[in-house]
């Protein structure tokens, strides 16, 4: 990928309706982005099929949801759920009787870690343990879900599985430094990602993050087969991250977070999208913007691009319902005029020869460094801190703008999208927010 291929029109087809169906490949959160497909899904009167990643018991093993976990996770999305555990990655997998990776990790320390190493063949038969299950039980989701499509429907298959951080205690202490970690707390990313560590956890973001879209495809294939023999059509789409475009200045500009250590898995879901998409599968991978979200809440300074989305809001022919931002996001602060304050703290972060020096795409993703830590989580602390309420932040109002408006390009996109990997820069989102509000 050379550069960014943006979604520059507001699309504007939709093919899905009622009796239609609606898959979720992963669990829906409260602040998540699936909430956005779902919604559309729901406005279009789709019947919605979850799965779910299933609980682990004290021990470890991987357990279904119990009725009363089922029942609630049901009403949450607001359709059936097929229960059998569906959680991907090979952190708690390993033959019996030897230690699964994760307890592998327990032997590692924070004063050895960078130079501990790990026995790569017991991984690999842990990764071939982990991949064979989950492609085992999506084989027996897939037969049940075979049988709740209705021949000539159309189906949309949304995943959004992203993870792999191992529950290991040595990793989640170098995780807080490597994303939250400043001044003397600071930890290179770098370090990491060269130390055995850090290579086992690169593997199960691949495979969490990646390799699963590549097997819903798979797995679909006889569903597909017969939804489109039958006069139906199927899509897939997969959320990814490769930076976002966004209002700097006077023009829009691609930025991104450092070190987005996923970024590897993000660039092989990439891949998959397009591999499927040359052999004919409407698989796409919407590469989405920066919001908070239960799982970027780790990456400290995620958020700070989302500002700028306020600028994009009037740039795109915003009216009143723009004004209507900036305003909610003004009484979110504890004093009067200190959103300008705000803007101008975004404003003077990408001018700073540290951001300038992450503008490279071809270089993505670029290792943190100390520089870089203390500018974006010292500005990111100094904004939650000139909230009202640590509850309510600027963030949270622009995450569920961002969420409703990726939703809305994503639903149409999918009737006929135009290609493999897409990314939804401020522009659209602020486009499509103006329309919908307008
Ligand atoms: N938050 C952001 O800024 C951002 C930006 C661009 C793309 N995305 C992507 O959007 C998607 C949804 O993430 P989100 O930020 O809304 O957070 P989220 O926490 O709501 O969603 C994470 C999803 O990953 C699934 N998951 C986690 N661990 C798993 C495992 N081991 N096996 C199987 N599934 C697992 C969860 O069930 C859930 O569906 C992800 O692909 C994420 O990378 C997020």
């Amino acid at each position: 990928m050379n550069g960014p291929i943006a979604l520059t029109q507001l699309p504007q087809k939709n093919i899905f309706r009622a009796g239609d169906v609606f898959v979720l490949f992963g669990e829906l959160f409260g602040r998540g982005y699936a909430n956005g497909l779902v919604n559309e899904a729901r406005q279009a009167g789709m019947s919605i099929i979850g799965i779910t990643v299933g609980r682990r018991e004290a021990d470890g093993t991987l357990r279904p949801l119990t009725d009363e976990e089922l029942a609630a996770g049901e009403a949450n999305l607001g359709g059936k759920i097929i229960n059998v555990p569906l959680m991907a990655g090979f952190d708690m997998d390993a033959p019996a009787g030897t230690p699964t990776p994760t307890e592998m990790l327990g032997k590692l320390t924070l004063k050895t870690w960078t130079e501990d190493k790990l026995d790569w063949d017991h991984i690999a038969t842990c990764r071939e343990i982990g991949v064979a299950r989950f492609k085992t039980s999506l084989a027996q989701v897939m037969a049940t879900l075979d049988g709740m499509i209705p021949d000539g429907r159309n189906v949309f298959f949304a995943h959004t599985m992203a993870g792999g951080i191992p529950k290991a205690k040595v990793f989640l202490a170098i995780a807080n430094r490597v994303y939250k970690g400043r001044g003397d707390r600071h930890q290179s990313s770098q370090v990491l990602l060269d130390s055995d560590l850090g290579k086992l956890i690169l593997q199960n973001f691949d495979e969490v993050s990646a390799n699963t879209f590549g097997h819903l495809i798979e797995a679909s294939a006889a569903i597909r087969e017969r939804a489109e023999r039958s006069g139906g059509q199927v899509c897939y789409s997969a959320y990814g991250y490769h930076g976002t475009s966004i209002l700097i200045g006077d023009e829009y500009q691609w930025q991104t977070y450092s070190n987005y250590t996923q970024g590897y898995a993000k660039m092989r879901l990439e891949r998959i999208a397009q591999a499927a998409w040359e052999q004919g599968i409407r698989a796409t991978v919407y590469n989405c913007p920066e919001i908070r979200t239960n799982s970027s809440d780790i990456f400290v300074g995620v958020e700070l691009p989302l500002f700028s989305l306020l600028r994009a809001l009037k740039r795109e022919n915003g009216g009143a319902w723009a004004e209507a931002q900036w305003q909610a996001c003004r009484e979110l602060l504890s004093e009067a005029g200190a959103l300008d304050t705000v803007m101008q703290r975004i404003a003077d972060f990408y001018a700073t020869d540290v951001m300038k020096g992450y503008g490279n795409f071809a270089a993505w993703p670029m290792p943190n460094s100390q520089g870089l830590a203390d500018l974006m989580i010292g500005a990111s602390d100094d904004i939650v801190a000139m909230h009202k309420e640590r509850g309510a932040l600027i963030t949270d109002l622009l995450s569920a703008l961002v969420i409703e408006a990726s939703g809305a390009l994503m639903f149409r996109e999918c009737s006929a999208p135009s290609g493999p990997v897409l990314w939804l820069n401020h522009d659209i989102i602020a486009r499509q927010l103006n329309q919908a509000h307008g």
